[in-house]
């Protein structure tokens, strides 16, 4: 381990923000307003009347008509802003092209190969409009369902903003995903109309999307049309009366198109999520809280500014492309990055030197990209310029303080604090994070977003202070789903009956002394070894720690007398061989690191670990593997090949 963060370990150092920061931040001049001291009077403001935060927050957006309750709570049912008639889009768009923001460009975008556009507020309210006229001409309307099957394109923004603008219903659908993936999730959906795009490029090699979807297309009853973005210009073959090019549908169309006038509560979109069945839950946000969730998160978190240059590095086929790279930035009228391709392609500076080349001043990505980077070596951030930045962020997956540190120093030139953001799928914005204003720990996504109530609890639902449990929210926030896709007494039953009126987070945390969060992962990535309970990201992160490891994924071998065995799998940095010395040298540092309990039982060495398309190592897969059981459905895998490279693992 390096000496700085062996150091830090022991220290238990706090990370405070600069004076210069705080008082630059909007959380600050927002406390200044209301004549809020300190955090922890927020906080408690917060906490005591959280119908006035959120009713102040929920001003600053548009509304046609105002709502007349703040909120509406019957647990688990919460209604926000009722009454209220609203359009995200509208809020997006239309009430800034009112404005100076008319010609401030919107988003950044550059292909995998390099070229660049820049779409302006005009021109994307322009682009929204014509593509919703063409899905009215197709006989979409409100509360219709339409799948979005597309890469890291604008005319994915465009897509998902036209449906809302009419009052339709997006679901989008990951393009790494198999076109199975596609078809079950858009028969579920019910959906009309599918928009897709001929090819893309990733790692410079076309993927034809196209042709793909043609094969599950027949398969999908309910789809009228098929809409096809012309990208790569590979050959596809069009389904005359069924299939419209992009081009020709919206080029004719009207630039002007009248916002369908939703209810607060009317669902937006649908967004698939894997659950602990097999069938995919169909998460439900809505127009009116998730817009107000999702634009006061962005704006107290990472503190965007009208001047800030802004790149959240996920893609929109996740929750968190959903909020923080279309809805929450555009509500908020903010300059974005968006980045079509792979971010090691062609070499391992790509993110850097586009840093470097906006002057990105905010950027928000996951532990396991940062790990990634840490394997290069820090030569690779060196060659560029990254003193624009001023704030950094972290989300998916616990961050352990090895990649912390390295994120840190190497990227955040010791400036920049991390936002280590805990939210989900379901919670659709950020409820346990730090703000600009808190001092933060490596490794701790520290508290509770304003008005937020989490706890842990014991499996009787008693709060604990000590060792790990549930991680529950106890009251309703704003952009909170509503539900699962048709199926309300799932909804019911995986969230809200385990302990009745509390949300079941399905994480396990633990607070510390002074009330910091730290999540320990997944339920079912919880250990029972000898009746202790021990996180793999625990371990994950005492191997990671080790200076000669790159990744690490642990899983349970069920064990007669210990209940549970460690099992884990290791990749290597680059220059580094596996050997029975080194498996040693593991076993004895995880050992330091935690204590003799959580030493792996198993060590093997691999190449790469199985991965989904997002970067999340699959453990259920690994878990299958270990104990000898069929691995299941594999096609979310991105690297299949890595299954059979546990079976050689040395
Ligand atoms: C995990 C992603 C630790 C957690 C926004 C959660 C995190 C799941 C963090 C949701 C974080 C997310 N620290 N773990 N900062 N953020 N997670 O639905 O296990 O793709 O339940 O949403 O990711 O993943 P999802």
């Amino acid at each position: 381990m390096s000496s700085e963060l062996d150091a830090l370990l022991r220290e238990n150092r706090l990370f405070p923000p600069s004076e210069d920061l705080i008082k630059a931040s909007n959380i600050q001049k927002w406390m200044e307003r209301y004549g809020i001291n300190d955090y922890d009077q927020l906080i408690m403001r917060a906490q005591d009347d959280p119908e006035w935060f959120w009713d102040e927050l929920a001003r600053e957006l548009e509304w046609f008509q105002p709502y007349t309750d703040v909120l509406k709570w019957d647990p688990p049912h919460a209604e926000w802003f009722s009454g209220g008639k609203f359009n995200i889009t509208y809020n997006a768009l239309d009430r800034h092209v009112k404005t100076w923001r008319k010609n401030k460009v919107a988003y950044i975008w550059e292909g995998e190969s390099g070229q660049v556009v820049k779409l302006t507020y005009h021109d994307l309210y322009v682009r929204v409009n014509q593509m919703a006229n063409a899905l009215r001409s197709l006989g979409v309307g409100k509360g219709d369902r339409v799948s979005i099957y597309l890469p890291m394109i604008l005319e994915l923004p465009v897509a998902m903003l036209a449906c809302a603008k009419i009052g339709a219903v997006h679901s989008v659908v990951f393009s790494g995903f198999w076109a199975k993936a596609f078809q079950e999730r858009a028969n579920d959906a019910q959906v009309k109309v599918a928009i897709t795009v001929d090819g893309f490029y990733r790692r410079g090699k076309v993927i034809p999307l196209k042709e793909n979807v043609d094969e599950v297309l027949d398969g999908i009853p309910s789809l009228k049309h098929l809409i096809v973005v012309q990208h790569a210009g590979c050959p596809v073959q069009m389904k005359s009366g069924r299939d419209f090019w992009w081009d020709d549908i919206t080029q004719e169309q009207e630039k002007e198109c009248a916002a369908e006038v939703m209810d607060s509560e009317d669902p937006l979109f649908i967004l698939y999520t894997s659950g602990t069945t097999g069938k995919p839950k169909g998460v439900v946000h809505i127009h009116g809280g998730y817009a107000v969730g999702t634009y006061t998160t962005l704006k107290f978190v990472f503190d965007i500014k009208d001047e800030d240059i802004w790149w959240c590095a996920a893609d929109i086929g996740w929750i968190t492309g959903h909020s923080y790279i279309v809805y929450a930035p555009l509500i908020m009228g903010a300059t974005s990055v968006m980045y079509e391709g792979a971010p090691n392609y062609p070499q391992p500076d790509r993110l850097w030197k586009m840093i470097e080349d906006y002057g990105v001043n905010v950027f928000y990505t996951a532990p396991t990209t940062i790990r990634m980077f840490m394997k290069y070596g820090e030569k690779w951030p060196q060659k560029h310029d990254l003193t624009s930045l001023r704030l950094l962020g972290s989300v998916g997956e616990p961050i352990n303080p090895e990649a912390w540190i390295w994120y840190h120093k190497h990227i955040g030139n010791r400036q920049c604090p991390i936002m280590d953001t805990w939210w989900q799928t379901e919670t659709g914005m950020h409820l346990i994070t730090p703000l600009p204003i808190t001092s933060l720990k490596p490794g701790s996504t520290v508290k509770p977003f304003p008005t937020v109530k989490a706890d842990v609890v014991d499996d009787a639902g008693e709060s604990i202070t000590e060792g790990g449990g549930h991680l529950v929210i106890k009251t309703p926030w704003p952009s909170m789903f509503r539900t699962l896709y048709h199926d309300q007494e799932r909804y019911v039953e995986a969230y809200w009956s385990r302990f009745p009126g509390l949300y079941l987070s399905g994480d396990v945390a633990r607070v510390d002394q002074d009330g910091y969060f730290w999540i320990q992962g997944r339920e079912d990535d919880v250990l029972n070894v000898a009746g202790h309970r021990i996180s793999t990201a625990e371990v994950e992160s005492a191997l990671v720690s080790h200076v000669k490891v790159a990744e690490a994924a642990v899983v349970g071998k069920p064990d007669q007398i210990k209940g549970e065995e460690i099992f884990s799998y290791v990749t290597l940095k680059e220059g580094y061989n596996p050997s029975p010395k080194l498996k040693h040298h593991l076993r004895e540092h995880v050992r330091k690191e935690i204590g003799p309990v959580a030493s792996p039982a198993y060590i093997g060495f691999v190449e790469d670990l199985p991965k989904t398309r997002s970067g999340k190592i699959m453990r259920r897969v690994i878990k299958a593997k270990v104990k000898g059981e069929d691995v299941g459905d594999i096609t979310t895998l991105a690297n299949p090949e890595a299954v059979e490279g546990l079976d050689h693992a040395l």
